[in-house]
């Protein structure tokens, strides 16, 4: 960990410039909740006036201070801020907490990147600006002018909206919800998620962290460090941003601009991150985790009252991956004698429309004891044999035995009843739910953080290409200031790289074409060569499907005649003879570079279908085998490589071995900034790319 960023969240002392006597001010607030919030290191609030504020000796400026300063925080309108971060960094303060609003969010970026430049030059780092503080559990520090009595706890909230933020801390307040760390980000101008994401890695205190979203800083550092914490610790992001309107909400709200939301969808996967639709949603999730063990198996056992709520449940069950308890011979020796005859045990266990806390007490009491039982979801229906009141004792009692050993969620649905005697038991913090998806949600989003721990992390895929001839190629087209490569140069790419293309030769007359196509083999495509005729089949000049010597022979007078009376001046090198492609399936792999995470990989249904269906997968790179098959798994057209209807199933492993490919090229020539191969046609045995763009940065502007 770099070892300073802890004086942020366990500065030793921290000064507050413009902290001021005026109970209205912003200055007065956080100087007002580090005091009450007992603070135990050194206070100096700043204020030219001088003389004293809330008992606290007040400083004329921060160099009059004789200790060090671990952190500053800054409140002094904008104008002021240049002079006072140059007063700390001739302090040699550690870190700046710049609450002023005024800078790259309404455009004054400059202004933004000189306050970072004059914090480098003395080693000073900082957050913000436009932000509400930084509240830290472990450093008895709520340098905000959020509320006071903060919950202690083990959720980190890092928030890059202020406002939001300081609406989030008070619900977790009233959801009751402890936090250990919440951190305002605002403009990050300098320290970003990345940064603090790497103290939370080693905060002990730490079980949860929450991260709200507008942009992300440095996508590839960002990952690199989530997928360390996500190991340990589940992370839930809230993004905002992700409709075309909300980007350019999030964009002029932050000066910076939000990312493809899908390729930010593909790289929060890949860190193992759990993405949250809505607040609410956020919350009941974070609450839960806070507070769930981790299950010690993948064994989810439903307890319900009704068939109906039970069928429903085991719906969500399917949603959230949850795998329910199959091994029914057992669960009728555990559970037959709580359930009657006109009952069920094969999970749902169906203690039928008669149950009574008795019966609740019984199964969940086994469920609890049950070492193959490895997580509960408790359901009832309010019915006129429900005792509310005693069913209220039974849960608690069950809840209080199984809180810290097993992971267990309940719903309940009825009326006045239910609502007063059970689902207040929340106030308690007992995960109780009115709707049974919410309840489900919350223990698949917790499997989810299970299984990412249990995943296995494969190593990326280095291929040893011998990419000098493709260098060599790429060298020409800068020297002749291109940014795009013509077609034989990007097929010359694909046979060095050892991407199968279709066959094809250049034939001058009828007989050649002939000879041609009897070495390709029928049937073939005919396609004429003029630097004057680009749009080839508006011409005539493309005929597909020639099945023997005969057709060709005439094609070839065909296009010859089409394409002179089609333009007459057209120069004609000749006819080109082609492999015709068929009974593949037609398959996108592409690869650019993303301003946010580096260079991404893309694949999916390709051809036409590309546009239509939208049906692709992302990664971020670097990808490994297993990952590259991931992606082809991932698209919802993938029953249709495994074969159906009697069909072949595809050669699935060249393909794979095509993505690392094209991952290789991407990664090892810094010029390129984006290849495509559409179609990519996938058949049983081999793959072949009928048509490849390849780019590179805009040479010619940069020269
Ligand atoms: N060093 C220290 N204190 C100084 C100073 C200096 N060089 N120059 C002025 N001050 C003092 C002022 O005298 C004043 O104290 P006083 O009340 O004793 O007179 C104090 O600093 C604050 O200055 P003031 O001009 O009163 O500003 P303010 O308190 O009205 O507003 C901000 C300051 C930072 C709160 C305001 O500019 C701002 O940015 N508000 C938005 C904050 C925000 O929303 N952030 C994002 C949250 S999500």
């Amino acid at each position: 960990m770099n070892e300073n960023i802890k004086y942020l969240f366990l500065p030793r002392s921290t000064a507050v410039i413009g902290a001021s006597s005026d109970p209205n001010k912003i200055g007065y607030k956080i100087l007002s909740n580090i005091k009450d919030g007992n603070y135990e290191g050194n206070v100096y609030p700043v204020n030219p006036k001088g003389g004293e504020i809330l008992g606290y000796s007040v400083f004329k400026d921060i160099n009059e201070i004789k200790e060090e300063v671990d952190l500053a925080t800054i409140c002094v309108p904008a104008e002021i801020v240049l002079p006072v971060v140059k007063s700390c960094a001739q302090k040699k303060v550690k870190f700046l907490s710049i609450i002023t609003s005024g800078f790259g969010e309404i455009g004054k970026v400059k202004e933004e990147e000189e306050l970072v430049k004059i914090a480098r030059g003395s080693g000073m780092r900082i957050l913000g600006p436009n932000i509400f503080g930084v509240y830290s559990a472990k450093g008895k520090l709520n340098a905000t002018f959020g509320p006071k009595n903060i919950k202690e706890g083990n959720v980190a909230f890092i928030t890059q909206s202020g406002a939001l933020g300081i609406a989030l801390m008070g619900k977790t307040q009233t959801e009751g919800i402890g936090l250990s760390a919440m951190v305002s980000e605002g403009n990050k101008a300098d320290l970003g998620e990345s940064d603090l994401l790497e103290y939370f890695l080693y905060d002990e205190k730490t079980k949860v962290i929450f991260l709200y979203l507008e942009s992300l800083k440095n996508g590839e550092l960002f990952l690199r460090i989530a997928q360390k914490l996500t190991k340990q610790k589940p992370i839930i992001v809230l993004k905002a941003g992700v409709s075309k309107r909300g980007t350019l909400a999030a964009a002029s709200h932050t000066g910076s601009l939000a990312g493809d939301d899908k390729i930010f969808d593909a790289a929060m996967k890949q860190a193992g991150i759990i993405r949250a639709n809505n607040v609410n949603q956020a919350i009941t999730w974070i609450k839960f985790l806070s507070e769930a063990p981790l299950p010690k198996g993948k064994n989810t056992l439903i307890i319900t009252n009704g068939g109906g709520a039970g069928v429903l449940t085991t719906d969500y069950c399917e949603k959230y991956n949850l795998k329910l308890r199959d091994d029914f011979d057992n669960l009728k020796k555990i559970y037959g004698d709580v359930v009657p005859y006109f009952g069920s045990t094969k999970n749902p266990i169906d203690l039928t429309g008669q149950a009574t806390y008795i019966e609740y007490g019984k199964a969940l009491k086994r469920a609890i004891e049950d070492k193959d039982t490895h997580s509960i979801i408790c359901l009832g229906c309010e019915t006129a044999v429900f005792d509310t009141k005693n069913l209220r004792t039974t849960i608690l009692e069950n809840y209080n035995v199984v809180r810290d050993k097993k992971p267990i969620v309940f719903s309940f649905v009825g009326g006045k009843k239910t609502e007063e005697d059970l689902l207040s038991l929340r106030f308690l913090n007992i995960p109780i739910f009115g709707e049974s998806e919410e309840a489900v949600s919350c223990l698949g989003i917790l499997y989810k953080h299970y299984y990412n721990i249990q995943k296995k992390t494969s190593l990326s895929q280095k291929l040893n290409l011998d990419l000098e001839g493709v260098k060599k190629i790429i060298t020409e087209v800068k020297n002749q200031k291109r940014n795009f490569l013509l077609p034989y140069e990007s097929e010359e790419i694909m046979k060095i790289i050892g991407v199968s293309l279709p066959q094809k030769a250049l034939a001058k007359n009828k007989k050649e074409a002939v000879l041609l196509a009897k070495k390709i083999g029928f049937p073939v495509v005919l396609k004429v060569v003029s630097p004057q005729i680009i749009h080839k089949t508006e011409a005539g000049g493309v005929i597909l499907d020639i099945k023997n010597e005969k057709e060709t022979e005439a094609s070839f007078e065909k296009i010859i005649t089409n394409c002179q009376k089609y333009n007459s001046k057209a120069k004609i090198e000749g006819v080109e003879v082609n492999e015709m492609i068929k009974d593949g399936l037609e398959v996108i792999v592409g690869a650019k570079k993303d301003k946010n995470f580096g260079k991404i990989l893309m694949f999916g249904l390709g051809g036409i279908y590309v546009e239509v269906f939208k049906d692709v997968s992302f990664r971020i790179c670097p990808i490994s085998e297993e990952e590259a098959f991931e992606m082809v798994k991932e698209i919802k057209a993938y029953p249709l490589f495994v074969g159906v209807r009697g069909e072949k199933p595809k050669d699935v492993d060249s393909l794979k071995e095509t993505i690392l490919k094209i991952q290789a090229l991407i990664d090892s020539i810094p010029e390129i900034s984006e290849i495509e191969i559409n179609p990519l046609v996938v058949f049983d045995k081999g793959t072949k790319a009928l048509d490849i763009r390849i780019l590179l940065a805009d040479y010619s502007k940069q020269s």
